[in-house]
């Protein structure tokens, strides 16, 4: 079905996105934060089993992968450089900011998909509570001071725009 395969690739595409966004995160960290590491390569664990998880099924169903792939590599690198950059707090706003739109987007797919496909349903169902963790983890050590709002939006802004433009590729 055209529409399970299009959420497959957006799935696929913005595992591997996260991906890079934690490997250049990490790479500032390991110089400037080296206390957060850890978390962030325990992280970085789960979006490597989320991806495989939506490789798996891509190849198994012999669906091809998102044309933007390299976009979301890039975009997802650039945007991990420069909210480390930004500081320690930048780093967890960008992981609320990122997950809450995501986990809003995957709350519409498993309303579809428990409808019309029960593989790819419990596929996003065992990311989903990785994710969840993620957000909180992000909301309790970001910060609510007025000066990160506007990477909030903005990120989540660039995540909305992946999305979509994901769904059209
Ligand atoms: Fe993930
Ligand atoms: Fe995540």
């Amino acid at each position: 079905m055209k529409e399970v395969d299009r959420i497959l690739r957006v799935d696929h595409a913005g595992e591997f996105a996260a991906i890079n966004i934690y490997r250049s995160q990490l790479f500032i960290a390991r110089h400037l934060y080296q206390d957060i590491v850890p978390i962030l390569e325990e992280m970085l664990s789960h979006e490597k089993k989320h991806f495989d998880t939506f490789d798996r099924i891509l190849s198994s169903r012999n669906i091809r992968h998102c044309y933007a792939l390299s976009f979301w590599a890039f975009g997802g690198a650039t945007l991990g450089f420069l909210t480390a950059l930004a500081g320690r707090n930048a780093i967890w706003v960008c992981t609320d900011s990122i997950e809450s739109t995501v986990l809003h987007h995957l709350e519409w797919q498993l309303d579809f998909l428990e409808k019309h496909d029960q593989e790819v349903h419990e596929a996003v169902l065992s990311i989903k509570v990785d994710e969840q963790e993620h957000r909180d983890f992000g909301r309790s050590q970001g910060s609510n001071s007025n000066i990160y709002r506007p990477i909030f939006w903005v990120v989540k802004k660039s995540t909305e725009f992946a999305i979509w433009l994901s769904t059209k590729l």
